[in-house]
């Protein structure tokens, strides 16, 4: 149990409040998976870190400007501890602020955020559209064009990655098998069997 009243129902139903882009569910979705997966491996609070990913954006759609400044206006009055607020700012450390990732949790969301775009671009080229089948090989293909998904930060990734002490590549095959276990409901299942 997480130490909060907070559960993933009650945290869903609040980004609900605040997000009705389709797409930035997804995203949330895929991050809350990528987060209870890295939990898993660390051994780490897996709740915890998944309700830290489904509302790491959940400024965004409302305060595109305001994006991870609004985090704490929107969550402090829901009395979402201030752990997770924390958490959930620094995924803008050095793009929009300056609250550095020190704890894992934090280390992970500043990774794997745009790494999922990355990956997600990258399965969606495929014929198969899927993740299921996916490679590292084929998203480090992706990640040395720039022009591909220009919008991705390959140096906060890589930076991420470097303050995990782990390899790109292995935070990329985590970040795919992650991916895996929701395909279905981020909408990269595709046409693998
Ligand atoms: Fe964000
Ligand atoms: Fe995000």
């Amino acid at each position: 149990m997480s130490d909060t009243n907070f559960n993933r129902e009650t945290a869903f139903s609040l980004l609900s409040e605040y997000v009705k882009s389709e797409s930035l569910i997804r995203h949330a979705l895929t991050v809350e998976a990528v987060m209870q997966h890295f939990a898993e491996k660390f051994n780490e609070d897996e709740e915890k870190w998944g309700i830290v990913g489904l509302l790491h954006d959940i400024d965004f759609e409302m305060y595109p400007d305001e994006h991870c400044f609004k985090t704490r206006t929107i969550l402090e009055p829901r009395n979402l501890p201030e752990e997770y607020i924390r958490a959930i700012e620094s995924h803008g450390y050095k793009l929009v602020n300056e609250v550095e990732p020190i704890t894992n949790m934090e280390k992970v969301l500043y990774t794997i955020d745009e790494l999922t775009g990355l990956i997600s671009a990258t399965a969606l080229m495929r014929p198969s559209k899927s993740v299921l089948d996916l490679t590292v090989k084929s998203v480090k293909k992706k990640w040395k064009q720039s022009s591909f998904a220009a919008g991705v930060n390959r140096a906060v990734i890589e930076e991420g990655a470097n303050m995990l002490g782990m390899s790109l590549e292995e935070v990329m095959e985590e970040t795919i098998l992650a991916m895996r276990k929701v395909a279905d409901e981020i909408d990269l299942h595709g046409s693998v069997a």
